[in-house]
């Protein structure tokens, strides 16, 4: 007579590997378009001499709210975002958002401020350079 067997884990372990990966990927889904892009792992290519003009400027007076390159923090967006790629964000509008400042509407970190010092046009078109350099390397053109 055939012995009958005992039931084998492995159903078992499959779901709840499953069940666990479903709440990883559903409080991802949770966080993304708040306030995840602080953690954001970001690849740093090569930078062209403007571009490295554009970090050290970016760094003085965009990083404390968009993060060190640019990967956001909790008071600014990561510019390594789908959303600002140039046809969504044209150039434009990293130089009037300095001075003009942004009204929130993409995200929930509130207002971009108009700043106190804004860079001039010839800094911001290296702090441009500097983010669309950062951004074809991370695959958003
Ligand atoms: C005090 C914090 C702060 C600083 C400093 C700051 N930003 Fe921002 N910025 C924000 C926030 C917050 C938003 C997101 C607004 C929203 O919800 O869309 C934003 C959005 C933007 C946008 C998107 C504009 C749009 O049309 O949606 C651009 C471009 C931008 N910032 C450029 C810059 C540049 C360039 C610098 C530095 C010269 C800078 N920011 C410095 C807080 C800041």
């Amino acid at each position: 007579m055939a012995q009958k067997q005992k039931r084998s884990p492995l159903p078992y372990i499959v779901g709840s590997v499953l069940v666990l990966g479903v709440a990883v990927f559903v409080s991802d889904l949770m966080t993304s378009g708040s306030k995840s892009s602080a953690t954001r792992q970001i690849k740093i290519p090569e930078l062209s001499e403007v571009a490295k003009r554009g970090k050290v400027a970016f760094e003085e007076n965009c990083a404390a709210c968009h993060g060190i390159n640019a990967a956001g923090t909790d008071s600014g967006p990561s510019f390594i975002d789908p959303i600002y790629r140039p046809a969504h964000h044209a150039d434009q509008a990293f130089f009037l958002a300095p001075k003009r400042g942004v009204r929130a509407h993409h995200w929930r970190f509130g207002n971009m401020p108009v700043l106190s010092d804004p860079p001039d046009d010839r800094t911001l078109a290296e702090i441009v350079t500097y983010i669309r350099e950062l951004q074809r390397a991370n695959g958003i053109r």
